[in-house]
């Protein structure tokens, strides 16, 4: 339900994530003074690569219970130089999602005054919403190790599929889709190669699909779906696919939109046993860190998310209307060919949400 005040985690971790959280947090403030029936009262926690040097771990003993005192989770990125990326993946980003976020929903369009790479696609001719399985499959992270070093070593990595678990990010994905004008979704697996678990797949959505009859679905194998997304980019609209497959997709879908800069993702827990989690789909990017010139569009976008997450419409769509009018305007950073650095495009934010 709507409030007063939103209780914020601010995490910011590594590298370019706290510079794109500060910016975000700047610009939350400016839209919730101009809607003017909320605060945003934002909480900075130091879970970082740091705070691993340091102690050892990521997040405090009792991290859950804190989280959950908290409306919604505004996360940067987490990685550092020196620390193995599966080290920092797991201690902060999987410790927090993983359990609870089983869906990770990733818009992607190609905003005024950027271009796709894909040749004659004008703004408004991409515009998907992929929904990605966040709790199981192949990040379910069974498996293990053993003879190690040794030439005959074994690595096991096992993929996990729940009927549970896929009924209800299938349940989520048709809502997504029945919800938006096209009502299409488009569902991936790999089911002639993986004759278990990804003919499971398409056995449990079979069966949800018929609580919407008012939902077209169609299916693609993943390798194809490379294809159609690239070369048919506009025949799609809400896509629904296992952790692995998703998470390569939507990087070739920011990629397609123009730039990772620009695309957001929610963590989202439909249940709302947890706070939600909103973070750009970039890393921490050691190469401009401390450069002041990380395009905080993505943030900005996945402050969008939260806001509609909240229940806060409004503020959601001005701070929308107001990137968009920015991107058009040309004030961009430099991974979208522009010249402004971060705090520069932040301000133009501001004030168009001023003016609006
Ligand atoms: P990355 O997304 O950090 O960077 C890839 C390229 O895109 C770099 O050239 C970078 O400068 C550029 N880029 C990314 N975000 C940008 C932005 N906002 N503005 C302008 N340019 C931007 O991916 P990479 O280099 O593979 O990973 C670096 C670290 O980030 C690794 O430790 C990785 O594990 C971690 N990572 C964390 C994620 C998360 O926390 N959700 C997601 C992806 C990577
Ligand atoms: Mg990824």
């Amino acid at each position: 339900e709507r409030k007063s005040t939103y209780k914020i985690a601010q995490i910011g971790a590594d590298g370019i994530g706290p510079e794109v959280i500060e910016a975000g947090v700047q610009a939350v403030h400016a839209v919730a003074k101009k809607v003017g029936t909320f605060n945003v009262d934002f909480t900075e926690l130091d879970w970082s690569s740091d705070r691993y040097k340091k102690t050892g771990s990521y997040v405090p003993a009792d991290y859950i219970e804190i989280l959950k005192k908290h409306d919604a989770i505004f996360f940067g990125a987490v990685g550092a130089p020196d620390v193995p990326d599966h080290i920092s993946l797991w201690g902060l980003r999987l410790a927090i999602c993983q359990p609870y976020m089983y869906a990770n929903v990733r818009r992607t369009k190609v905003l005024p005054g950027t271009s796709s790479p894909l040749k004659n696609l004008q703004p408004g001719e991409l515009d998907w919403c992929i929904i990605r399985e966040n709790s199981e499959g192949e990040y379910a992270g069974h498996g293990g190790r053993s003879h190690r070093s040794l030439d005959h070593e074994i690595g096991t990595e096992v993929t996990i599929f729940t009927r549970t678990g896929i009924r209800r990010i299938a349940r989520y994905a048709f809502q997504v889709a029945q919800s938006r004008p096209r009502k299409l979704l488009t569902y991936v697996t790999k089911s002639n190669a993986m004759r278990n678990g990804m003919v499971l797949w398409d056995e449990v959505i079979n069966e949800v699909s018929k609580e919407f009859p008012d939902v077209t679905m169609d299916h693609m194998l993943v390798d194809a779906m490379t294809v159609r997304m690239t070369l048919h980019p506009k025949s799609l609209d809400t896509i629904l696919a296992t952790n692995l497959h998703a998470d390569i997709l939507s990087d070739l879908a920011a990629a397609l939109a123009g730039s990772i800069g620009i695309a957001p993702t929610a963590n989202i827990d439909p249940s709302r046993t947890m706070p939600s989690m909103f973070e750009p789909i970039h890393g921490s990017a050691f190469d401009i860190t401390g450069m002041g010139i990380a395009n905080p569009v993505g943030t900005f976008w996945s402050a969008c998310e939260m806001l509609d997450w909240l229940g806060e419409h409004e503020a959601s769509k001005i701070l929308m209307k107001a990137v968009e009018q920015t991107c058009a305007d040309g004030i961009s950073t430099r991974d979208l060919g522009g010249a402004a650095n971060t705090q520069e495009v932040t301000e133009a934010v501001i004030q168009r949400i001023k003016a609006l």
